[in-house]
């Protein structure tokens, strides 16, 4: 999988040295109806987007569907899109999912190229060429691995972003932090959101995005060590989905934060992961995301939704 993924320094020259390697006659840019209000802006005097034509969508999970996916084909046909033209994904994770979807499978396929607005997207969803939407009623159900020419990361974004949403984006830092070394556990679970310092979060995301760029490397059609980054999500899956079904959705980042305790408390049981550390885990998830209220007569729906 060739992918660049830039940790950006200045976004309007990165943005026209990624066009300028991606052959494009015309330029499409996707945003939902929150990142062309608060995204946009930012980058649409840029020259290099000058005749760009956006295409908006509707924000949240909820449009990750073929509706939204035929509403982006067909303003591709309409704007005269061809072959050779480019596409730039500016959102979260459902807009990059999406429309490197809709770029993959557009005239079998033309450039496209992410620009991440949260954190999660940034450290997760728009890096390692998974793309999607949700289909009878299962999440990312429809889509292909097909990987974008290039990932330009900009933490400007991030100052438009609630607390909640960066929280939300940490629990995959963790996860990425639990996959590579203790020390880089250690660090990520000395993070103070109440006193958040932005370059320090940057040190911390540029080596997150670093080991997801190298275990999908290693395996990027999840054949065998993507599986890892899986880490918490069978059990978190399980608590969105029960939190979804009861009416009371909870963001994914913070069903991954419970996930990853639940399944280091086996991790612990099984195969002996030290309590020091559990423990640790267990004090910083319940100091920054709280706890997910179940009981005994929850296990059942939980297992079944886990299966
Ligand atoms: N979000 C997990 C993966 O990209 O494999």
């Amino acid at each position: 999988m060739s992918q660049r993924v830039i940790i950006s320094t200045n976004l309007e020259s990165e943005i026209a040295e990624a066009l300028a390697e991606c052959e494009h006659d015309k330029i499409f840019v996707l945003t939902d109806e929150t990142t062309a209000v608060k995204c946009w802006p930012v980058v649409k005097n840029y020259f290099s987007l000058k005749d760009a034509k956006v295409i908006t969508i509707g924000a949240t999970d909820t449009h990750k569907d073929l509706d939204t996916m035929v509403h982006v084909w067909k303003s591709l046909g309409e704007g005269g899109a061809s072959r050779h033209s480019c596409m730039i994904n500016l959102g979260g994770g459902m807009v990059t999912d999406l429309g490197g979807f809709a770029a993959a499978t557009f005239k079998r396929g033309i450039n496209f190229i992410n620009i991440p607005t949260t954190l999660l997207s940034m450290v997760d969803a728009s890096v390692g060429g998974k793309t999607g939407i949700n289909f009878g009623g299962l999440k990312n159900e429809i889509g292909c691995f097909q990987a974008a020419s290039d990932v330009i990361i900009s933490t400007r974004f991030l100052a438009t972003l609630p607390i909640t949403e960066l929280k939300s984006g940490y629990a995959e830092m963790l996860k990425h932090g639990m996959l590579s070394s203790r020390d880089e556990f250690i660090k990520l679970t000395g993070y103070d959101f109440q006193n958040a310092d932005a370059e320090h979060l940057l040190q911390l995301l540029k080596t997150s995005v670093l080991v997801k760029e190298r275990i999908v490397k290693e395996d990027p059609h999840e054949q065998g060590i993507r599986r890892a980054l899986n880490l918490g999500h069978t059990v978190g899956h399980a608590f969105e989905s029960k939190a979804l079904h009861d009416g009371k959705p909870i963001a994914h980042g913070y069903a991954v934060a419970w996930g990853l305790v639940a399944e280091m408390v086996l991790s612990h049981q099984i195969l002996k992961f030290p309590t020091e550390d559990l423990h640790r885990l267990a004090e910083f998830v319940y100091a920054n995301y709280g706890a997910y209220h179940i009981t005994c007569d929850h296990y059942d729906e939980l297992l079944h939704l886990m299966h």
